[in-house]
């Protein structure tokens, strides 16, 4: 098998400043890849992690607000990106929406409401879509790349006040394939990785978080619930073309054997 040629490519991923995204932006900074990634609020959190990569693996790190609700604000943000980077190769679409904007969409199906509904697949499916539209135009300009959407295993299993995330993630997948199908002619691969229950803020918003937890724990055969660094290799090796090269349209699954209990 050919020698990895990751060194030197640059990662735009949205939403590491926490969870899955930051383990994410750290597994391509230790293997020398430079990161261009996005906060919402933790600019302080962005500021550090940037510093940290730089200063412990010698790459390039620029960070940049992002609202994944406006899913334009992408276009602009590519921009930046152009200024601070002479190329893009890879593109994770990571970000989650939570709070107040989720009212209405993180809910029993009886209390579902369109405005949560669709800011809930605003911020996975078009914001992933605007996202990857300006990536790709940046990958042929270098001959290819390789695109990533995290998804979830709630469209695969029912999870409580799950059905507007669930829905989303199942389209997002949707997304992917034809995104797949129109751009491996320029040499670009689109996946997803969906993931079981990761002990990340994220979950730990949920009402019910000790009782997925105790679940999740007793029913994987690995018996433990999965962290945010159990996503980061396998969005690492679907970039990385000398592992993945003939690997597109696919949703990996990591769940820790819990879909199938
Ligand atoms: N946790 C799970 O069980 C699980 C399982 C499977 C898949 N996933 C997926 O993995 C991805 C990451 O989830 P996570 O659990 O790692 O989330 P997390 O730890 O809560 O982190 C969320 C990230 O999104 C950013 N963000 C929040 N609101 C935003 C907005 N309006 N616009 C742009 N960015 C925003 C946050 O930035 P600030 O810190 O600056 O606010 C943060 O970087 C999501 O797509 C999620 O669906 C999660």
């Amino acid at each position: 098998m050919s020698e990895s040629n990751m060194k030197g490519k640059t990662l735009v991923i949205s939403g590491a400043t926490r969870g899955i995204g930051k383990a994410i932006l750290y597994k391509f900074a230790q293997n020398g890849v430079n990161v261009a990634f996005t906060y919402n609020k933790n600019e302080e959190e962005a500021q550090k992690i940037a510093q940290d990569v730089e200063s412990r693996f010698g790459v390039k790190a620029r960070y940049y607000p992002l609202n994944v609700l406006e899913p334009e604000q992408y276009i602009e943000l590519f921009g930046k990106i152009d200024q601070d980077f002479d190329r893009v190769d890879f593109f994770v679409s990571n970000a989650i929406i939570y709070g107040r904007s989720v009212v209405g969409g993180f809910a029993p199906f009886m209390r579902l409401k369109p405005k949560g509904l669709n800011n809930i697949y605003t911020a996975t499916v078009l914001a992933f879509v605007v996202g990857a539209q300006e990536a790709a135009k940046r990958m042929k300009e270098v001959g290819g790349g390789a695109i990533v959407s995290l998804s979830s295993t709630g469209n695969l299993v029912y999870m409580p006040n799950y059905a507007g995330h669930g829905n989303s993630k199942n389209a997002v997948e949707t997304m992917v394939k034809y995104a797949a199908a129109e751009l491996g002619e320029f040499g670009i691969r689109v996946n997803a990785v969906s993931g079981g229950p990761i002990d990340t803020d994220a979950l730990r918003a949920f009402p019910d978080y000790d009782e997925v937890k105790a679940k999740v724990e007793e029913q994987s055969p690995l018996k433990r619930m999965g962290l945010p660094e159990d996503l980061a290799g396998a969005a690492y090796f679907l970039c990385d073309s000398t592992q993945s090269a003939w690997i597109t349209g696919q949703t990996i699954v990591i769940d820790g054997g819990t879909t199938f209990q």
